[in-house]
């Protein structure tokens, strides 16, 4: 199916991969060198991506290390409080700049020969100043560390190198943003870090986990069977729930980003409550609040969404799903093993290195106006479904590497990713004009629009 050396990409760098008319991906897709290259080059160094939120770094001078990509970058926080985003890599001889994760610094000094500089990037200046160690033909200005265009959106902190002619992250978020509100703009304080990421390297190559962020809720059935077994997932019994709990809902996607939403009726068979039926908006959310939410935090809710987006968040919350290319978010209930209820606001960002392997992380978040107590309650929740050792996550991250296993194999890799589960555009009445919708049960449907996604970056 290949041909050989870099040039095979570059005039139609899928077509050999991507079969648009079947809606298959060859599985060689998942370990070619060549075409990770060109991955990281026109989706990881042109996109926006998702880094971190700005509670990690609330002081002047605060910092985390983090990748774009392969490229490491400094998200700090200037003297004038924003948060700029810079390259790794000194301009002097390539040394990293930050050798620690994180930390609080007014200024970054290279360990290698000492040149400084301010935490929005600009140079200060190298040692034994009257020596000019810098050189005079370049002036200081033209030192500084590279900048990457950086936006933060509900606390997230996103940047990209695409430049200012590059979109805006409204624009790259398109419709879902309207969805996104829901998760990241519900509150007035927003949300907070709850303790610092997990980081885990896991065998495989990143599109493994990427596609599967794009609302795969096939898999829970099977997959994820201990949520069935031990009643962490419950549908309502004598419905079509009660064998595929959590499968019908509505599932969105724009841009290559998505999200499913889950029916509070389905929630409320996972709480044994009686599901109640004809209630208003207000009456679910006093009800049962959507996950992170409490019955004090509600009012705010009522004020920073549009009644069209509580709607949503009363029939049908946005529970997971992930956004181009990267990232993957569970804002679900997760039952304790003593049955009690808990929620758990994750987000995890897939950061490859190489083909063959990528860097899992994965933030705890919870309201900044939540109690204390209820934090450490969500905090437990997350660690123990999501973290990474957490139960739900352990058999996602069990089955990446063996799909990236398969692509090694000169036979295996001849075999196709299919997603021609198609449920189709289909929009239930009540429901806002935005974003394709997709209404019954979860099929291949947004995971091909991320493939779709995909293919238009890297033909682009
Ligand atoms: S490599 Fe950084 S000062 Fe020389
Ligand atoms: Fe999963």
């Amino acid at each position: 199916m290949l041909v050989e050396g870099r040039d095979k990409f570059q005039k139609d760098p899928v077509a050999n991969l991507i079969d648009l008319e079947n809606r298959e991906v060859s599985v060689a897709a998942l370990h070619d060198r060549d075409l990770y290259e060109l991955e990281m080059e026109k989706i990881f160094a042109k996109g926006w991506l998702m880094l971190g939120h700005d509670s990690e770094i609330p002081n002047v001078g605060d910092y985390v290390v983090r990748l774009m990509g392969e490229d490491q970058v400094i998200v700090a926080r200037h003297s004038d409080n924003t948060v700029h985003v810079s390259l790794n890599v000194c301009p002097h001889r390539a040394m990293h700049i930050c050798i620690s994760d994180s930390g609080n610094a007014r200024a970054h000094k290279c360990i290698y020969h000492g040149w400084a500089f301010r935490p929005d990037g600009s140079f200060i200046g190298a040692p034994i100043e009257k020596e000019q160690m810098h050189g005079t033909i370049k002036p200081k200005s033209e030192l500084g560390l590279k900048k990457a265009r950086c936006q933060v959106y509900g606390g997230l902190i996103f940047a990209t190198w695409g430049g200012e002619e590059a979109m805006t992250l409204e624009e790259w978020m398109g419709d879902m943003k309207f969805y996104y509100d829901m998760l990241f703009k519900r509150t007035d304080r927003g949300l907070e870090v709850l303790g610092p990421p997990q980081r885990l390297t896991i065998d495989a190559n990143w599109k493994t986990a990427g596609e599967q962020s794009a609302c795969d809720g096939f898999h829970t059935l099977t997959l994820h069977q201990s949520l069935l077994d031990r009643g962490a997932m419950v549908g309502e019994a004598g419905t079509e729930h009660e064998k595929a709990p959590a499968m019908y809902g509505v599932n969105l996607s724009a841009n290559g980003h998505s999200l499913r939403c889950i029916p509070a009726d389905t929630s409320w068979s996972l709480m044994a409550k009686n599901p109640q039926k004809d209630l208003t908006d207000e009456q679910r959310l006093e009800l049962m609040p959507p996950p992170g939410i409490t019955k004090e935090l509600l009012p705010q809710v009522k004020k920073n969404l549009t009644p069209e987006q509580l709607h949503v968040f009363a029939k049908a919350p946005p529970v997971v799903g992930g956004m181009f290319p990267n990232v993957n978010m569970l804002f679900i209930f997760s039952p304790f093993p003593d049955g009690t209820l808990g929620s758990a606001l994750v987000l995890h960002t897939i950061n490859p290195k190489g083909p063959d392997h990528f860097e899992w992380v994965t933030f705890f978040f919870g309201e900044k106006d939540a109690s204390p107590e209820y934090k450490d309650m969500m905090r437990q929740a997350a660690a123990q479904g999501t973290g990474t050792s957490g139960v739900i996550e352990q058999d996602d991250s069990d089955t990446w590497p063996h799909m990236s296993e398969s692509s090694r194999g000169v036979i295996g890799r001849t075999e196709t990713l299919k997603y021609q589960a198609i449920l189709g555009e289909n929009r239930p009445a009540d429901w806002p004009n935005k974003a394709k919708v997709y209404a019954g049960f979860s099929k291949d449907d947004c995971q091909w629009e991320w493939w779709v996604q995909y293919h238009k970056m890297m033909t682009a």
